[in-house]
């Protein structure tokens, strides 16, 4: 923050700098456009200091969260003329992967990070902590009730309707869990456990223990192997687990015996891709899976982590990289919560991973890059569906993909490699009309320039927040120490990289690549009133 209260200061004694780039403490809501690339490239501090207060406006009462009871809203439709928000454009309802985001935040928030603060309070930087701390005592008590309610789910957290102080699933979650979100949310915990650790205050040590039973009870639950029924949640035997488990009856208790668990159909979590967060959990921390099991668990991943070449089809050459599902920005999740990149070669297969992101785009001439994310809303203002398929075909399993959207969290794993570089795009995106609103970026847009989703949400925006904050993987690094997992998930994740990539990587030399094509301006779409 030092310098960037020194570089407010250079600018104002120095004439002729005027129109350069500064950061006040109310930046102008539209303030992207009004810097250069080269500005963001030069003065990154200064421009994270103004996205981190527009963005933090997300961070508020039926916009991004409900303060009654500190769970997070999946997000809320903006008026496509205004941009402001209103109750009925709301999404009631949320899930464990938005919960992660939002504890991410707070972990920073209680550890005393100013980025986080900016965000979460940016009037007065020193209540921050406390308000996270708030936020996160409520949030257990919002999890601990639901468990209450809800026992069948073990702990977990469905996709959930949240505009009440009481949490229920959504209809189409009633008695269903998803294992994946929830092994986002897991780790995020155990970043924030860490953070509230550190703290001498007593209170804050006494939230870390409560968060901590809540963790150590989905230890116990995630794979429950009783001899007599057979119940148990995620594992399905010789090392599958359950992408979304049906719950017999999600008011009865998971021992009791007329509690059942089913896998749905064949959908197993076997990816190594955000999924890979929950199959660590069971390996590091379930108590009832047999090392024999644990081991199988990678057994059956292992067919899915492949090593692919990008090829540029010019002079950059190819790039060597982990194949992707669709290649979307939203597969490299786990690299914010698991200290992944403490491994040399996987922290240079993602590097890979970014320059060949970065070049794809910059070489197709596209204004922005690909993740799973929101379709544009349409003239009555509903989105009009969502787009998973959409990353870089040629280095994915999944071919067919619709590449007509462009979102600006696909930055957020370029940020984790260069925050300039990462941000550049970023700008780039949100330059195109409507792409700023009240509550900072929007959700996404069309390439050509005809639409965007009049829509703010956690994915499509605290991505790349958490990014800009490191992820959580210096909590996670340190807690694992302490919990003496780390040494193991470093010798495991480093065999199975090595395995499936033995050779070179090609295009190491290679840098990331800058948009060099704005988004064009067709007309049809026009900036928000609340937002010029
Ligand atoms: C609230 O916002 C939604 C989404 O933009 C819009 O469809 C609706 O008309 C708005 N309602 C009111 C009362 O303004
Ligand atoms: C919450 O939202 C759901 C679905 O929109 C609705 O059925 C329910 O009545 C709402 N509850 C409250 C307390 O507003
Ligand atoms: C969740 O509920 C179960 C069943 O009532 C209980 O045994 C368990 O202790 C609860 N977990 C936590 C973390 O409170
Ligand atoms: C695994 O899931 C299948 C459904 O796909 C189910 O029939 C089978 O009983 C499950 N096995 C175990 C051990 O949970
Ligand atoms: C589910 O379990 C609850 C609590 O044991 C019980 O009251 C309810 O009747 C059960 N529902 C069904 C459909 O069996
Ligand atoms: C589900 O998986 C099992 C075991 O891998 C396989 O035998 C079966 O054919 C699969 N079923 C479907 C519908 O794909
Ligand atoms: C290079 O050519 C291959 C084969 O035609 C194509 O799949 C790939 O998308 C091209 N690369 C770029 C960066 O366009
Ligand atoms: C996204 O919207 C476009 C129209 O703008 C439509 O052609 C396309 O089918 C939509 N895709 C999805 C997945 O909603
Ligand atoms: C980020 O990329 C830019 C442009 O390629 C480069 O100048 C800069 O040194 C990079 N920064 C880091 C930290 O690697």
């Amino acid at each position: 923050m030092r310098h960037i209260f020194q570089y407010c200061i250079v600018l104002g004694i120095l004439p002729g700098l005027g129109s350069a780039y500064s950061s006040p403490d109310t930046p102008p809501c539209r303030f992207a456009p009004e810097v250069s690339q080269q500005n963001v490239l030069s003065h990154t501090d200064a421009f994270v200091w103004d996205l981190l207060y527009w963005e933090g406006k997300f961070h508020q009462n039926n916009v991004g969260y409900n303060t009654a009871n500190g769970m997070s809203y999946d997000g809320t439709l903006l008026d496509p003329q205004t941009g402001l928000h209103n109750i009925s454009g709301l999404h009631p309802f949320s899930a464990a992967s938005k919960e992660s985001l939002h504890v991410m935040v707070l972990a920073h928030t209680i550890a005393g990070n100013h980025l986080a603060a900016r965000f979460l309070s940016p009037g007065n930087l020193k209540t921050a902590p406390k308000l996270a701390f708030d936020i996160l005592e409520k949030k257990l008590q919002t999890y601990l009730k639901f468990n209450e309610t809800f026992p069948g789910f073990g702990g977990f957290l469905p996709w959930f309707l949240s505009n009440d102080t009481n949490l229920q699933p959504t209809l189409d979650w009633i008695d269903r869990v998803p294992a994946l979100d929830n092994g986002e949310l897991l780790w995020s915990v155990y970043a924030a456990v860490e953070a509230l650790g550190r703290s001498k205050s007593a209170k804050y040590q006494e939230l870390a223990k409560g968060w901590q039973t809540w963790l150590d009870y989905t230890k116990t639950t995630a794979a429950e192997i009783k001899p007599l029924n057979h119940n148990q949640l995620f594992y399905n035997g010789t090392g599958r687990v359950c992408a979304v488990t049906t719950i017999g009856n999600q008011s009865e208790a998971i021992g009791s015996p007329s509690q059942s668990y089913t896998c749905e159909g064949n959908n197993t979590l076997n990816d190594p891709y955000e999924g890979e967060l929950f199959a660590w959990w069971l390996y590091l921390f379930s108590p009832h899976l047999t090392p024999s099991e644990k081991e199988e668990l990678w057994v059956v991943k292992r067919p899915q982590l492949v090593a692919v070449d990008w090829h540029s089809n010019t002079s950059l050459g190819d790039v060597t990289v982990q194949k992707g599902y669709w290649f979307s920005s939203h597969e490299q999740w786990k690299l914010l919560e698991m200290p992944y990149t403490d491994v040399p070669l996987i922290e240079r297969i993602f590097h890979n991973a970014e320059r060949a992101r970065t070049c794809n785009s910059f070489l197709n001439r596209n204004p922005g890059m690909y993740a799973s994310v929101n379709n544009i809303t349409d003239g009555t203002g509903q989105i009009v569906g969502y787009i998973s398929n959409a990353g870089i075909p040629s280095i994915s399993f999944q071919q067919v993909q619709e590449l007509d959207v462009i979102t600006p969290y696909s930055v957020f794993p370029t940020i984790l490699f260069n925050r300039s570089v990462g941000l550049a795009w970023w700008k780039n995106m949100v330059d195109g009309k409507g792409m700023q609103n009240p509550y900072g970026s929007t959700e996404s847009e069309r390439a050509d320039g005809s639409g965007i989703s009049s829509f703010v949400s956690w994915d499509s925006k605290i991505t790349t927040v958490t990014a800009l904050l490191g992820g959580v993987t210096d909590f996670v690094r340190s807690k694992m120490k302490s919990d003496g997992v780390y040494k193991e998930f470093i010798r495991v994740a480093q065999r199975e990289y090595q395995l499936a990539f033995p050779g070179r990587l090609e295009g190491e030399h290679v840098g990331l690549c800058l948009p060099t094509v704005a988004v064009p301006n067709t007309g049809l779409v026009k900036d928000y009133e609340s937002c010029q």
